[in-house]
This record gives structure tokens, C-alpha cells and sequence, in this order.
């Protein structure tokens, strides 16, 4: 199907997740930002709506979407069980290696390029913001996802939570997420969009690449809760 530039971002990426990419290269963000129309984030990036367009178009033709539609039936609890294996290992592996690469390639390219401090600081808030947050997902709303949906499958009712309706905590953890993505295009911007410069030694290269993939990463994260698994799970919510 056509996409055209009054749609959200959110619902592009929703119906074609090969659009993922293509936003990622052009820097459009589609998870935290996810429910602006394509046209206002284009004007927001300042990025030219036709070439997003000819790109989505190309990206759609050359490769098909990955099988994203298994997470729109699954259950809530196979879900948070991936975005935990998958996501949330993924962020406890490189948030600590990235945080000791940005220290290094500060220290030692700091006064040349001062931006490295800020990318730094920035690394360290955003494995700070995401250790808590992870643990709030862990111990607190992915339980109660499968809590609802077990008594549900048993035909019982569930003990109420003590946080009340399940919007509570999902606005909650939808403003971390706007928090993170800040952090993000603060880094973004800094590093020039992960371009190290042309005289870079090996170990800044390795930072600029690792928080390139760590962007990508925490980007799909983002989605997979803030687009697929929250509202299904405020949808569960009103059903039962
Ligand atoms: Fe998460
Ligand atoms: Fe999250």
C-alpha cells in the first residue's frame, strides 16, 4: 500500500517495518516522536517529504518486512519476555562497554574535541535513566502483563494492582522513553550523526559505531513498547 505524508510515523512503521531503516538513516525518530505525521517530522528534521517518500517507496519494493505482525497476536507476556531477552540484555551488555569506550576516547581525544566529554556525559545519564527504568519494566508492569493475562485465560479476576489502571505506570515509562530520546539526538548531533573524524584512531571509531547501533537498538526497542506492546496491553485492560 502507498504511504503518503499525512500518516503518522507511527502507524508507517506499524504496517511496514521495513520503513525502520529509512528513518533511521534519515534520522527521523519513530519511536518516542512515533505519532507526528510524516510531514511534520519531515519539517522538524528539516528533511525534504519526497525523498523520504522515494526512499520508503524503494525500501518497500527491495526488501520485505520482517515478520513484526507476530507481535501484534502474540501474547503480551511472550512479548515483554523478548523485548527483555533481546532489548534489555542488549542495553545491560553496551550501556557499561560503551560507558568505559566514551571515558577512553575522552581522555585521550578531549582537548582536541571537547564535544567527547558531553557524548560522555551523556552515555553515563542514558545507562543511569535505563537501569532503573529496565528494573521498573521488569518488577513492576511486564509481571503485571502476564498477571491479567493468565487470570484472564483462567477466567478469575486478578488482585488489583496497587499503581491502579495499567495507563499509570505506561505514562510513566513512556516519559522515560521521551527522556532517553532526547539523550539520544543530543549524542546524534554531537557525533555528527556517528561520523568520527577522518583522523579517528581505532578505539573512536569503535565509540561512534557502538553508539550508532546502540541508537538503532534502543530505537526498536522504544517501538516494540511504546507502539505495539502498551497499547495492546491498555487494550487487554479494557477488554477484561
Ligand atoms: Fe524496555
Ligand atoms: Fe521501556
Amino acid at each position: 500500500m502507498a504511504i503518503d505524508s499525512t500518516q503518522t510515523v507511527r502507524d508507517i512503521v506499524q504496517q511496514n517495518p521495513a520503513a525502520v531503516p529509512v528513518f533511521e538513516a534519515l534520522g527521523i525518530d519513530y519511536c518516542c516522536g512515533g505519532g507526528k505525521s510524516l510531514e511534520d517530522a519531515c519539517m522538524k528534521g528539516n528533511i525534504e517529504v519526497d525523498k523520504v517518500l522515494s526512499d520508503l517507496a524503494d525500501a518497500l519494493v527491495a526488501r520485505p518486512a520482517p515478520d513484526e505482525a507476530q507481535w501484534m497476536t502474540s501474547s503480551l507476556g511472550d512479548l515483554s519476555d523478548h523485548i527483555v531477552k533481546q532489548h534489555h540484555g542488549y542495553a545491560r551488555r553496551e550501556l557499561p562497554r560503551l560507558a568505559a569506550l566514551s571515558e577512553k576516547v575522552f581522555l585521550k581525544h578531549g582537548k582536541q574535541h571537547p564535544e567527547l566529554g558531553e557524548i560522555r556525559e551523556l552515555v553515563n545519564a542514558i545507562a543511569s535513566e535505563m537501569s532503573t527504568h529496565m528494573l521498573k519494566e521488569e518488577q513492576i508492569l511486564f509481571p503485571r502483563l502476564k498477571t491479567i493475562e493468565e487470570a484472564a485465560n483462567s477466567g478469575t479476576t486478578p488482585m488489583p494492582a496497587f499503581f491502579g489502571s495499567l495507563i499509570n505506570p505506561i505514562r510513566h515509562m513512556m516519559a522515560d522513553h521521551d527522556d532517553t530520546g532526547e539523550l539520544l539526538r543530543s549524542i546524534r548531533s554531537l557525533s555528527s550523526g556517528y561520523q568520527p573524524p577522518a583522523s579517528a584512531c581505532m578505539s573512536y571509531q569503535a565509540l561512534y559505531h557502538g553508539l550508532g547501533d546502540l541508537e538503532h537498538d534502543l530505537h526498536q526497542h522504544i517501538h516494540l513498547e511504546n507502539n505495539i506492546l502498551f497499547p495492546r496491553a491498555l487494550e487487554f485492560e479494557r477488554a477484561h
